[in-house]
């Protein structure tokens, strides 16, 4: 089981730091992998032994011209192991679109960066859809992950229903095969997350607002087991 926590524009690296610190102790021996997407200036601060650190985005090109972006380079040697692509918040808010979306993913996956690339539908599309477009042309590809999260329950405090989310990942499933960790995202709390959790098609969550306190977020940790 996976456990990724987003902290989207929050934490200065010496916040970041202090909540290293905080969290460490805090989760020794849980059962799940826990990883974290920091921001930029926070890769180096936040290195450390049991949680994979990663980036919320990067560029799709390796260098150039391109005044304000970051490579998968750049992230590696920060220390950055895995990359969020295609946030519900990059595609909405700075209009990133899915051809786009898809090259950062294919050169995540080319610069040793383990791409999360995150898909869901707005309030009110068609569900199977949305997931067929946004997943278009990773049919067979392993090395990635993807974390479903409609985008409705994203700081909503209302996360998807439990048929709603088997529905989508057992699609996803289906599209992208038995390889490939699918992670649920939205409005997922220390309330709902074993539950969640223990979803035959769910193999992890993406957890937004709630990632941000440590002591509650290492209480989520704990409330997630390991696959049998
Ligand atoms: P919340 O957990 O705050 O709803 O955010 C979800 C999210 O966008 C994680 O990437």
């Amino acid at each position: 089981m996976y456990i990724v926590g987003n902290w989207k524009m929050h934490k200065t690296a010496k916040e970041a730091a202090l909540y290293i610190e905080a969290i460490l102790p805090q989760i020794k021996g849980a059962a799940a992998q826990v990883y974290l997407a920091v921001p930029f200036t926070a890769i180096a601060a936040t290195q450390n032994s049991s949680i994979k650190i990663g980036a919320q985005n990067m560029s799709d090109a390796l260098q150039g011209a391109f005044t304000g972006e970051i490579s998968a380079l750049m992230l590696k040697e920060a220390g950055a192991s895995f990359c969020l692509i295609g946030h519900s918040e990059r595609r909405h808010l700075f209009g990133e679109g899915d051809e786009l979306i898809l090259r950062k993913v294919k050169t995540a996956l080319t610069q040793g960066i383990l791409p999360i690339l995150c898909i869901g539908e707005k309030e009110g599309e068609e569900m199977e859809e949305v997931l067929e477009k946004q997943l278009k042309g990773l049919s067979g590809t392993d090395g990635l992950m993807v974390a479903y999260e409609p985008v409705w329950a994203i700081g909503t405090g209302k996360s998807a229903e439990i048929d709603h989310i088997q529905k989508a990942h057992r699609f996803c499933r289906k599209f992208l095969g038995k390889k490939v960790p699918i992670l649920y995202g939205g409005s997922v709390s220390l309330e709902n997350v074993a539950e969640i959790g223990a979803m035959e098609d769910v193999d992890g969550v993406l957890v937004g607002g709630a990632s941000l306190n440590p002591d509650s977020f290492a209480k989520m940790i704990h409330q997630l087991r390991k696959r049998k």
